[in-house]
This record gives structure tokens, sequence and C-alpha cells, in this order.
């Protein structure tokens, strides 16, 4: 059966208070499916709150929305691998596109919080995706696989077969445009290659930008596309739950 992964990314809403209710809607609206998990990625604040309050669901996974790579240490403000386990979390994001544009997280960083992830069995979920002038240039591909190598190139074959893919067009984020599922899917094909090449025949690629109730049936009916990273539709548990049961028999 094909497995298919719903991921929410609440970026920066969701307090302790708020993810906790937004939790028990969700799981009264939600039951496990077949085939199909649901991640969720809240505010470090919240990640214990959200770990506690759906441990009951195999099917649901918490992760952190980014780390840092070192395990401790004097970087106030961040975030170690193993404090997000501590609260619960089984995952983190790596390279977000807003990490990389408004914090100025570079390749060899996200590399960094790659291995840092495993060394603290996280799984990393690895963005990657271009802007819109790459796209224009002719350069998609191009910049999907230099971030692909900047992140994964050091890891062996056991390790890269550990991280999930998400392709982000940055151009799709937050703005309502999406790429057409057959885009997505050129982009998926190139990613999957890539990872063969790289010792991972059966990767986990997402697709994020814009997902929402309107578009997710057309994505999804794309062979390519392992399920999806969603931002804004996720934060509200009754639309998120409609959304993860799309296309459930
Ligand atoms: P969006 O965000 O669904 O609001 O476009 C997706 C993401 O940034 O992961």
């Amino acid at each position: 059966m094909r497995k298919l992964l719903f991921a929410a990314n609440w970026k920066m809403h969701l307090g302790p208070a708020d993810a906790r209710a937004y939790c028990t809607v969700f799981l009264a609206k939600s039951a496990p499916l077949p085939g199909r998990e649901v991640w969720f990625f809240p505010p470090a604040a919240s990640l214990e709150a959200v770990s506690n309050a759906l441990q009951g669901r195999p099917d649901i996974r918490v992760g952190a929305q980014d780390i840092h790579w070192e395990p401790k240490g004097a970087f106030t403000g961040a975030l170690s691998a193993g404090i997000a386990s501590q609260a619960g979390a089984r995952a983190t994001l790596v390279g977000h596109s807003e990490r990389r544009k408004i914090f100025g997280e570079t390749d060899a960083e996200t590399a960094r919080k790659v291995g840092a992830a495993l060394a603290a069995g996280l799984v990393p979920m690895l963005c990657v995706g271009e802007e819109l002038k790459e796209r224009e240039a002719g350069n998609t591909l191009a910049v999907v696989t230099r971030q692909l190598a900047g992140a994964l190139d050091g890891l062996s074959a056991a390790e890269v077969q550990k991280v999930v893919l998400a392709y982000e067009p940055v151009w799709a984020i937050g703005t309502g445009r999406n790429a057409t599922p057959q885009d997505a899917g050129a982009v998926h094909r190139e990613i999957r290659k890539w990872l063969a090449e790289h010792g991972a025949p059966h990767p986990q690629i997402l697709y994020g930008g814009s997902v929402n109730l309107g578009n997710i049936a057309a994505l999804l009916g794309e062979a390519e596309i392992d399920g999806v990273l969603v931002g804004g539709a996720s934060l509200e548990p009754d639309g998120w739950a409609q959304l993860v049961r799309t296309g459930a028999p």
C-alpha cells in the first residue's frame, strides 16, 4: 500500500494552551487511517504539550521546526536535538526556506543539523526548493541538487535512507500559488534519482507550498508525491483533519 505522510508546520503559531485545545479537536475529528501518518511540527515551547496530547496515537509523530547542530552549550535561544527529543520530538525540519532566507541558514549548516538530528535519533525532514527567479532562469534542478548535496553529501547510504525530503518551491509558500502536480512531480523525480544514486532507492518525498483542501487531491494524484508539508492550512484542526482524510476510502 502507498504510504502517505501529512506534515503540519505550525511555524510561529499555537502556544501550549492553544496547541492542547487544537489537539482535543483534532483527535475528536480524526481516526488513524491505514497507510497514513500525521506529523506535527509545533513551536518549540509547545512540543511537550502536543506530544503528551497525541501520545495515544501511533500514527502521529511530533517534531521540532529547527534544531541547533551542537548537542549542548552556550547557544542562547537555540534548541538542541537532545532537548527536542526530551520534549517528545521524534523528527525535525531542517533547512526550511524561512530558516534559509530569514535566518541566513547555509547548506553547510543544514548538513550539520541533519547530522545532529541523526545522532540524536530524530528523523530529519530536509526541505529544499528554488526561489522564483531561480525557476524563471531555468535553475530549479541545479538549486535543488545543490541543496541536496550540501546537506547530505557526507552521509552513509544507511543515513541517507533515514532522511525524509520535502520539496517546497519558495514562491509557493504562503502565497496561494502552488506548483502544478506535474511540475512538482518532475522535481520529485530528480530528487528521487539523486537519492537513489546516494543509497536511498525508496525515499519519502513530500510536496509543500500553499497546499489546501482545493488542491491536495490533485497533488496526491501524482505518483511521485508521497505526502504534503502544510503551513497555513494546518493551523485549524477541523480543516487539517479533513485534509488528512483526502481520498481515503
Ligand atoms: P504554506 O507553508 O502551506 O503556508 O504555504 C508550507 C511550509 O512553509 O512548510
